[in-house]
């Protein structure tokens, strides 16, 4: 299930965002962190499964309906099972009414996901 990022998740939190290719950097990955914290308008949510934190997303809501995704990870155990299309499918149930993207980080990704789920 996704669950809503609170303080308490904030090493778990990093653990699982150093895996996107341009958050290697631990200050790049503190204002990451800081920036979900602070903005209202970034969202982010951990996978949980089993009790334990094993995937996470982050969105930016952009107004008008519309919603970026800008984070998505899965911990290397866990790839390749369909834990990333669960995150995916999940979140666009938190955010019915919005309209998704992906940004250039996860776009790769997040477009096969979403192509995968107008077939
Ligand atoms: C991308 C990521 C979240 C996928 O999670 P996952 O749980 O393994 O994904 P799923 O099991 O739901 O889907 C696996 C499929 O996605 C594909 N995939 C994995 N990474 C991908 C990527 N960067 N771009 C496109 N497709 C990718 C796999 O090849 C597999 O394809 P297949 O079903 O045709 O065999 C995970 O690999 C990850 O955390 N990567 C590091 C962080 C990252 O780079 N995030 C941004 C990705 S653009």
């Amino acid at each position: 299930m996704l669950t809503r990022y609170k303080k308490n998740h904030e090493k778990i939190a990093m653990g699982l965002l150093s895996f996107m290719p341009k958050e290697k950097d631990v200050k790049q990955l503190m204002a990451t962190i800081k920036s979900y914290e602070n903005d209202e308008n970034q969202k982010l949510f951990l996978w949980k499964e089993d009790d334990d934190f094993i995937g996470i997303i982050g969105v930016r809501l952009l107004g008008n309906n519309k919603c970026q995704v800008q984070h998505i990870c899965v911990s290397p155990s866990h790839r390749n099972q369909g834990v990333g299309h669960k995150i995916v499918e999940h979140l666009h149930r938190i955010y019915p009414a919005y309209d998704f993207s992906g940004n250039e980080d996860v776009t790769e990704f997040y477009d096969k996901c979403i192509n995968l789920s107008k077939r």
